[in-house]
């Protein structure tokens, strides 16, 4: 069993778990999961991203106009606030994750994520926010740039029209119909080309196709790879 997070606090190394992948490849439930079978917290940077996104859009509602000194400027008021088991990101110190996932904002934030300093800025407080604790972090980016030496890499991966139907389910709580799940898959994948840049796999990550997996399923494989990274010489699991 992976030590908890107060176990690891007190011994200075620490596992990070990295999951990163394409829109919708069920990163952030799944890391959110895996660092609650692990007893650690989760930090979701993609919900940075939003955020950053929520507080440029609440100052400029028209966002041809932001420019990386607005936006981060509008990111001075967001925050990350460690819960019990992730850390939330928080705009005027208020929880926003109903803002966070609308279409205002996941239509605008790959503008945001685009902008170096703003990458900058969510870097820094992700890595804080690791600082004395194991964490599980998702995103895009984590294992090749926010912890290139984190010693489980996940890159996540499903068909765009597997991954457009469960965001469908995820958004409307009900079976899409054929007709929306073809909308989604198509706003997906220009998403998909949007962050490409962005979405990158590291050379050493464990990739998992979750196309035909439970999520349990992929939750477990990833629970069992950190488990032996954390069993490894030279690695505290906590
Ligand atoms: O909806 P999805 O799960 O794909 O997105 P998210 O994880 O909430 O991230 C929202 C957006 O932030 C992405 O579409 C990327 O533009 C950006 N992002 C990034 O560039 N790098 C990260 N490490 C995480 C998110």
């Amino acid at each position: 069993m992976i030590s908890p997070v107060s176990d690891a606090a007190e011994r200075g190394r620490h596992l990070v778990v990295a999951i990163d992948g394409p829109a919708a490849s069920g990163k952030s439930s799944t890391a959110q999961w895996v660092a609650s079978e692990l007893g650690v917290r989760h930090v979701d940077s993609g919900a940075l991203y939003r955020a950053a996104t929520a507080s440029a859009l609440r100052r400029e509602s028209e966002s041809a106009l932001w420019t990386e000194d607005f936006v981060l400027s509008a990111a001075a008021d967001v925050t990350l606030v460690p819960g019990d088991t992730t850390f939330h990101a928080r705009l005027a110190g208020a929880s926003i994750e109903a803002e966070l996932r609308g279409s205002d904002v996941t239509s605008r934030v790959f503008l945001v994520a685009k902008m170096p300093r703003v990458r900058a800025w969510v870097s820094a407080l992700v890595q804080q926010a690791a600082e004395g604790y194991a964490v599980v972090v998702d995103g895009r980016d984590i294992g090749t740039v926010v912890f290139p030496q984190a010693r489980l890499k996940i890159f996540l991966v499903a068909d765009a029209r597997e991954r457009a139907k469960r965001r469908l389910i995820q958004r409307l709580e009900r079976q899409p119909s054929e007709t929306e799940v073809a909308a989604e898959t198509t706003a997906l994948v220009h998403r998909d080309a949007k962050d490409e840049s962005q979405t990158q796999q590291a050379v050493d990550a464990v990739l998992i196709d979750t196309t035909y997996l439970t999520q349990e399923e992929q939750v477990q494989r990833i629970v069992a790879l950190a488990r032996q990274v954390g069993r490894s010489p030279g690695v505290d699991a906590g």
